[in-house]
């Protein structure tokens, strides 16, 4: 299947700097347009709002001054996704392992958001640092059409 029949739009990607809480809604509006001019399916999407939901909210709730969302089409064996990364230089995550446990919350969440994200998505990355940032990258795939 030729390549250029999945070609998106909008290659360059999108920010969204996570400053307020509107932000949020932001980053999910950001989203689902990029995933719709994939061609992604409806399950993908909700799948794709709500994980970077997630993730602006760790923005906004777990760092100072919030970080941002980079949203932008990727592709990979004939194959078109959403690549979501969010990053900040806030505290840092001090244990990586439990911060993805379900229910572990330092400030009264949920605590599903990040292993969530992990479920949610086909490929999922984390790396932190305390006193320098956290940075998570996460991708979702969907079929050329
Ligand atoms: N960007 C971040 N910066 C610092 N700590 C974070 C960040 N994202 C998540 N965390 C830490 O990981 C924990 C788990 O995150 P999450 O699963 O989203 O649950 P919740 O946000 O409901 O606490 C948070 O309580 C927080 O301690
Ligand atoms: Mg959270």
């Amino acid at each position: 299947m030729s390549d250029t029949k999945c070609k998106s739009r909008d290659e360059s990607g999108v920010v969204v700097t996570i400053t307020e809480e509107w932000h949020v809604g932001k980053s999910q509006r950001a989203v689902k347009m990029l995933a719709l001019s994939i061609g992604l399916s409806q399950v993908s999407i909700y799948s794709l709002a709500t994980s970077v939901s997630e993730l602006a909210n760790n923005l906004f709730f777990h760092t100072n001054y919030g970080g941002t969302i980079t949203l932008k089409v990727v592709r990979k064996n004939g194959r078109a996704g959403i690549e979501i990364a969010a990053a900040d230089k806030g505290p840092g995550i001090a244990d990586l392992d439990s911060a993805m446990l379900d229910s572990f919350t330092t400030n009264g969440g949920l605590g599903g958001g990040l292993p969530g994200v992990e479920r949610l998505m086909d490929e999922f990355e984390i790396a932190s640092q305390v006193g320098v940032g956290t940075w998570v990258v996460a991708r979702k795939w969907g079929k050329c059409s």
